[in-house]
């Protein structure tokens, strides 16, 4: 028997820092449990639309054994709020943006991601663009732990 995943968006500010390491995560996690899962990445401006992640982004991933350096930035668009199950913001500043844009037949369910994670629900991944390393390090161990709270409500 076969059931239907879920089509995930993951949404920050410029789609070149954060949302791209949580799209990367669950990837990360999707292929560990050997699911094939629609999963990608937005920002709700579109300054970068086009650019790979931000160097740091990428290095981090590779610490962690994914290439993300073909991933592109785009801005969100209306039809994401049709073609995606669920939206997760990473901060809650995206999460008002994502619903000023949304579509008024918006078929998506869009809500902040750390909502997921217990003790840190209403809570932004913190944006580590004007950060170091250890930052974006923070960033990936935000977006690994909400990665693994979406498996399991899969599994569950
Ligand atoms: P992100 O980080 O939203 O995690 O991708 C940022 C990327 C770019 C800018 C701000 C945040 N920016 O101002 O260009």
């Amino acid at each position: 028997m076969t059931t239907a995943l879920p089509a995930i968006l993951f949404v920050c500010l410029g789609n070149i820092c954060r949302s791209p390491l949580a799209e990367a995560a669950l990837r990360t996690e999707a292929a560990r449990h050997n699911l094939n899962m629609e999963i990608d990445s937005a920002g709700t401006g579109g300054w970068h639309a086009g650019d790979p992640p931000d160097p740091r982004a990428q290095a981090t991933a590779r610490r962690h054994s994914v290439d993300i350096s073909r991933y592109q930035a785009r801005q969100v668009r209306p039809d994401d709020f049709h073609r995606f199950d669920h939206i997760f913001a990473l901060d809650p500043q995206n999460l008002a943006d994502l619903m000023r844009v949304a579509p008024s037949n918006a078929t998506a369910r869009t809500s902040l991601l750390m909502d997921l994670v217990p003790g840190r629900e209403g809570t932004a991944v913190i944006d580590p663009y004007y950060g170091d390393e250890a930052d974006f390090e923070t960033t990936w161990a935000d977006v690994t732990r909400a990665a693994r709270a979406i498996m399991e409500r899969l599994a569950g």
